[in-house]
């Protein structure tokens, strides 16, 4: 566990994003060196698997090689991004970590838990964050704001694409996790717009 790494989850339009930003601007502000990042992607290497995995083109990927595809993107991203800021004595805020993988291919796709724990295993070499905060809002409204969204930045993704019964899984999956971890995992109420 390393005390600097922060990590952001939740379903898709929960806001979380704006809110790294937020958070990523309030600690500059007290000059606190912090870098942001997402996954997949925060190399150049991630950012090609992060094309692959989100194109609706792929409908028909099999659950484990996108398994291993976002444990791929990940080696990577810890490797190269990671952990070099972290030993910089960096604050790290990261868009998504392990817990979407718990969420997304664990309690939405079903895969087996020993062979989603090896893939949690292998890419991080066991490097968890001290916090997680799940925004919490949703599934459907979520998606209404994932959508209006992809809509006016003329973009659409893979899990887009997925029934509402998919993304309810994954609102359970983050919460179900929010349970068994309550010291690392915080949820947050993301169910109203921003003020
Ligand atoms: P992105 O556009 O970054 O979604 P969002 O803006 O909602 O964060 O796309 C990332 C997608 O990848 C998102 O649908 C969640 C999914 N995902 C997984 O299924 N497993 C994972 O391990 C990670 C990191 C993301």
């Amino acid at each position: 566990m390393n005390n600097k790494f922060i990590t952001f989850e939740g379903v898709e339009g929960c806001g979380k994003s704006t809110q790294i930003e937020l958070l990523a601007d309030f600690l500059q502000s007290k000059n606190c060196a912090t870098v942001t990042t997402r996954e997949p992607g925060g190399t150049a290497i991630s950012d090609h698997i992060r094309e692959i995995l989100l194109s609706p083109e792929h409908d028909n990927m099999d659950p484990i090689t996108e398994l291993l595809l976002y444990g791929a993107a990940r080696r990577q991203h810890v490797v190269e991004f990671v952990q070099p800021n972290l030993a910089a004595n960096k604050i790290v805020l990261c868009d998504r970590y392990v817990d979407s993988t718990r969420a997304y291919q664990g309690a939405a796709r079903k895969i087996a838990p020993n062979i989603l724990n090896q893939l949690l295993e292998i890419p991080t070499g066991g490097l968890m964050p001290k916090l997680t905060l799940v925004f919490d809002c949703p599934a459907k409204l979520g998606l209404e704001r994932a959508h209006k969204r992809n809509l006016a930045e003329k973009r659409e993704d893979r899990f887009d694409n997925e029934a509402l019964e998919f993304h309810c899984a994954v609102q359970e999956g983050f919460l179900n996790l929010a349970a068994k971890e309550p010291e690392r995992v915080k949820v947050i109420d993301a169910s109203k717009d921003m003020q």
